[in-house]
C-alpha cells in the first residue's frame, strides 16, 4: 500500500467560485445541440439512446465549482489516480503504454504524457459537464483509443472508483459529501456517454475490419529503416480488413522484457487487397523498441481493429 499524499491545502485565494450555470437542458435538447454542432453520426447515436439522463442543476454547479482546483491540482489528482489504479488492479496495466506513465509529453514539462492527457480531459469535463456538444471532440478521441485498446465496460467501475478516491485524497477538507456525491453522479454520466460513443465506434470499426477485438495475423514482410519498421500483416483466411492511411490500431504483445504483456499503437500506411501495411516508429518506448528489434517474417502478432480518422499525412508518434 502506498502512503497517502498529504491533502493539498486550499487557501482563500483558491476558494471555488460559483460559475454561471445555464438551466439544465433536457438530454434530447443538449444532444440535439451536439448533432447540430458536429453533424456527427456519433451524436446521432447519443440522441437515439434513452439511458442518458440530465444532471441535476446542483450537480452541474458543484462540479463546475471544482474547476479552479482542478486547474491547479489536476495533475496531482491524476498521478494519484494512476498509482491507485495500478496498485489495486495490476491486470489493467496491459492496456496501457506504461512508458507514457514515466515520460513527459511535448510541451508539458515534467508531467507524464498519460497524466497530462487525463487531467486535461477531466478539467474539460468539469468545465463543460452540461454541454455534450463541447465534450464530443474529446470524448471521441479517448473513446477511439479505448476501442483500439479493447477497454471493457466493467473496467469503468474500477477507473471511476479510483478517480473519486484520488480526488478525495487531494481535496482533503474540500471533499465534502456534496462535492463527492456530485462528482460520483458526473462520472456515472460520463461513463454512460462513453459507453454509447464507444459502442458506436466499436460497431463501425468491427464492420470495416471484418473482426471484433483482436485477432492473430501473420507477418509477411518486414522493412527496417532508421526510424522504425514497416511490416505487412496477413489476416486469417476469409478476413479482409478495410482501412485507410492515417488510421491506427493496437498490437498486443507478450513477454516484453520487464513488462510482460503490453500494447503499442501502430500507424496504418495502407490496406491493399486485405493485407495491412503498418508502421511502428522508434520512439524510445520499450514495447516499440522490442517489436522493432524482434519482428520476423512468419511471426504471428495479435492485432486490434483499425480505428481513427483517415489522414493524408500519416501521423508518426
Ligand atoms: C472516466 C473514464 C475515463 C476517462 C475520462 C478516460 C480518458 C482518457 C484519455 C483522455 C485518454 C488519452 C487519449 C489520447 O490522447 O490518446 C485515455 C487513454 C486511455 N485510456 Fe482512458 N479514460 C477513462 C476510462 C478508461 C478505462 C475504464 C480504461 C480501461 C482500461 C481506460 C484505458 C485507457 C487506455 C489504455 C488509454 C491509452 C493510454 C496509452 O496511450 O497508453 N480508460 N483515456
Amino acid at each position: 500500500m502506498q502512503p497517502r499524499p498529504a491533502p493539498v491545502p486550499i487557501g482563500a485565494d483558491q476558494a471555488v467560485q460559483a460559475t454561471a450555470v445555464k438551466p439544465v437542458m433536457p438530454p434530447k435538447e443538449e444532444i440535439a445541440a451536439a448533432v447540430h454542432a458536429h453533424k456527427e453520426e456519433i451524436a446521432a447515436a447519443l440522441l437515439d439512446d434513452t439511458s442518458l439522463k440530465p444532471l441535476p442543476e446542483s450537480v452541474v454547479l458543484t462540479v463546475k465549482n471544482t474547476v479552479p482546483i482542478l486547474r491547479k491540482h489536476g495533475t496531482v489528482v491524476i498521478s494519484r489516480f494512476y498509482a491507485m489504479l495500478f496498485e489495486r488492479h495490476p491486470e489493467m496495466r496491459v492496456h496501457f503504454t506504461m512508458d507514457r506513465q514515466a515520460r513527459g509529453a511535448a510541451g508539458a514539462a515534467g508531467v507524464p504524457a498519460q497524466v497530462a492527457a487525463l487531467s486535461r480531459a477531466m478539467l474539460m469535463y468539469a468545465a463543460h459537464v452540461d454541454d455534450v456538444a463541447a465534450l464530443l471532440p474529446s470524448l471521441k478521441v479517448f473513446s477511439t483509443k479505448h476501442v483500439s485498446r479493447g477497454v471493457r465496460r466493467a473496467q469503468y467501475t474500477h477507473v471511476i472508483c479510483c478517480l473519486l478516491d484520488a480526488l478525495k485524497d487531494v481535496l482533503g477538507d474540500r471533499a465534502t459529501p456534496k462535492v463527492m456525491s456530485a462528482w460520483r453522479e458526473a462520472f456515472a454520466r460520463l461513463g454512460t456517454l462513453a459507453r454509447i460513443v464507444e459502442d458506436d465506434i466499436r460497431k463501425k470499426a468491427a464492420a470495416r475490419a471484418g473482426y471484433d477485438g483482436f485477432i492473430d495475423m501473420t507477418v509477411v514482410e518486414v522493412h527496417h529503416d532508421c526510424d522504425g519498421v514497416e511490416i505487412v500483416m496477413r489476416p486469417p483466411e476469409g478476413v479482409r480488413p478495410d482501412a485507410d492511411a492515417g488510421m491506427f490500431l493496437a498490437i498486443a504483445l507478450k513477454n516484453v522484457p520487464n513488462m510482460g504483456r503490453t500494447m503499442l499503437t501502430a500507424n496504418i500506411l495502407r490496406a491493399p487487397r486485405g493485407v495491412l501495411r503498418l508502421r511502428i516508429p522508434r520512439n524510445g518506448e520499450r514495447a516499440n523498441e522490442f517489436l522493432i528489434d524482434n519482428v520476423r517474417v512468419e511471426m504471428a502478432l495479435r492485432i486490434g481493429m483499425p480505428v481513427g480518422e483517415p489522414k493524408s499525412e500519416v501521423y508518426h508518434y
